[in-house]
């Protein structure tokens, strides 16, 4: 159902268009369907990690393979959710995988979360689509985030001990235009990312080059190791050119109104255009988590889940929120609009190997 805003926004349109020229009109609701050209143009090529093991996802598999659950109860059965009922879930839901904890990733975990045939082909064209949100900020500036979703996240290890294991990871990178040219890239790694100017990245023709690091997913801008921090020491994120992921070749494509806080649908490209041609946007305004509630730490717990946490660091900790919160609306080029730095080279916070 429209709501009350969309429909005074259609009134205004109509009469809009009694008022204005039809072309202005036309122009302006052609331009609403759409992403803007640019956002393809200058999107990223992305490499996953040549030894990956939990690959670019579905997310419509990814539904088929969980249940709602709020407060580690079942609210729904196995595939019970689709893109459609997606909105209609409290945000206190947590997709959880029906298959129950995953005891040991490195020693298999289902298809469905490993998403194998997510693997992208020679040409880059993954079968899981991307997603590629255009953000209109003003009369200047368009952001527009370039989404990867994966149904699992391999944190990694500190000592030889993995930490912060979940189900479904969302990453994204985001371009800022100015006067439709691309004025500087964000990446988002762990709880934050890293922002750079344009002119000092990668490139391939005029598309910028990414480096998705094995497991966690980050995204970076240069290959080799990374480290990050966590309270108990430091983890090494690892990125090379393994295998190539162009987005645009399949994906969901969305416009974000800022304002109003409203999504709308956007042509895609590949398998993620056909499938959204039956999909509305609704699903995107959905708040709650893509993966498991962080399991509780004690001892009869733990010999069920695999869960243990040491200092504030847990083993499995929950599934993320989707691009909703990811704060679409920033105003600076990063998602935590008040520790923002632009880099203006590519050596900064990296370690190359
Ligand atoms: C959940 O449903 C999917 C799709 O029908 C199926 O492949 C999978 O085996 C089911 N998982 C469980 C744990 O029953
Ligand atoms: C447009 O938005 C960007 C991002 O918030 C801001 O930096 C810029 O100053 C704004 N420009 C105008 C003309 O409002």
């Amino acid at each position: 159902m429209p709501s009350t805003r969309q429909v005074f926004t259609f009134l205004a349109l109509a009469s809009l268009t009694a008022a204005a020229p039809v072309k202005e009109a036309d122009r302006k609701l052609r331009k609403r369907d759409t992403l803007p050209d640019y956002a393809i143009t200058y999107a990223p090529l992305s490499y996953l990690y040549s030894g990956e093991k939990w690959f670019p996802s579905d997310i419509t598999t990814h539904l088929a393979n969980v249940e709602p659950e709020e407060d580690y109860t079942a609210i729904g059965t196995n595939g019970s959710v689709t893109l459609d009922t997606l909105d209609s879930l409290s945000s206190d839901v947590y997709l959880t995988a029906s298959d129950g904890p995953i005891l040991d990733p490195l020693d298999g975990t289902p298809a469905w979360l490993s998403s194998d045939y997510g693997i992208p082909d020679s040409d880059g064209l993954s079968a899981a689509p991307g997603l590629i949100i255009a953000a209109e900020k003003n009369s200047t500036t368009t952001d527009v985030f370039y989404f990867y979703f994966y149904s699992y996240n391999y944190g990694g290890k500190v000592l030889d001990i993995n930490f912060d294991d979940h189900v479904g990871d969302w990453e994204h990178v985001m371009i800022r235009f100015v006067d439709e040219e691309p004025y500087a890239i964000y990446c988002s790694q762990h709880s934050a990312g890293s922002a750079y100017y344009w002119d000092v990245v990668d490139f391939s023709g005029d598309r910028p080059i990414t480096y998705v690091a094995y497991g966690g997913h980050a995204n970076y801008v240069t290959a080799g190791s990374q480290d990050y921090t966590i309270a108990l020491g430091i983890i090494s994120d690892t990125t090379d050119a393994g295998y190539l992921w162009d987005m645009t070749l399949n994906y969901r494509g969305y416009l974000y109104d800022v304002d109003a806080d409203t999504f709308t649908v956007a042509s895609g490209a590949g398998t993620g255009a056909t499938e959204e041609a039956d999909e509305s946007a609704d699903w995107l305004n959905w708040l709650g988590r893509w993966g498991d509630e962080e399991y509780p730490d004690g001892l009869l717990d733990d010999i069920e889940t695999g869960q243990y946490c040491i200092s504030s660091e847990c083993h499995y900790t929950s599934g993320p929120t989707g691009p909703v919160d990811k704060n679409l609306e920033r105003t600076t080029m990063c998602e935590d609009d008040d520790d923002c730095t632009i880099f203006d080279n590519i050596d900064d916070l990296t370690t190359q190997s």
